[in-house]
């Protein structure tokens, strides 16, 4: 039996969300699963379809994505849209300055990956400055596994 694949394709400019783009990557080891972490800069959107699961991070920029992950989400609507990942499992996750406008920038990930591609999203979450990195570090795994399960239905 084949694995399946799971892409965590994130962007990060001081390096927040990469650390839970790695950490959410750990949990979701498993031999029935295979998981690449991939830099949305350096990310090939034809490599796009070959995933069966996409979890998609950004940091929080002007309560928003930031435009390195809206380059990335366009393109994934312009080349893969119309139902193209329907059904997909995807996730979500951002590191913001405030609560408040992560919510904003998680709700931008979930338009995209909910509404636009029809995938079904698992409620991401939020790591805001200032938090531990044992608390973060906690969240990531807890929605690593949450993935797991859903992808394993
Ligand atoms: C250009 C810029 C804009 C930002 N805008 C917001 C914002 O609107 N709201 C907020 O809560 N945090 C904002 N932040 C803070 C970042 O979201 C936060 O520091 C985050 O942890 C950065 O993640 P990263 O290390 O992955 O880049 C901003 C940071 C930068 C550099």
């Amino acid at each position: 039996m084949s694995s399946k694949k799971v892409l965590i394709l994130y962007y990060s400019g001081s390096g927040n969300t990469k650390k839970m783009a790695k950490a959410i990557a750990e949990a979701m080891k498993s031999s029935a699963i295979n998981v690449t972490v991939e830099d949305a800069v350096k990310f090939d959107i034809s490599l796009l379809p070959n995933y069966e699961s996409i979890v998609l991070g950004s940091p929080t920029y002007f309560s928003n994505v930031a435009w390195q992950v809206k380059k990335v989400i366009d393109e994934s609507i312009v080349h893969y849209g119309g139902g193209k990942l329907k059904g997909r499992v995807a996730g979500t996750f951002t590191s913001a300055g405030t609560k408040r406008d992560g919510k904003d920038c998680l709700k931008m990930l979930e338009v995209a990956l909910g509404f636009h591609h029809g995938m079904k999203v698992v409620q991401g979450i939020i790591r805001v400055d200032g938090e531990s990195d044992k608390d973060v570090e906690k969240r990531c795994q807890e929605y690593g596994k949450k993935l797991l399960k859903e992808i394993e239905k």
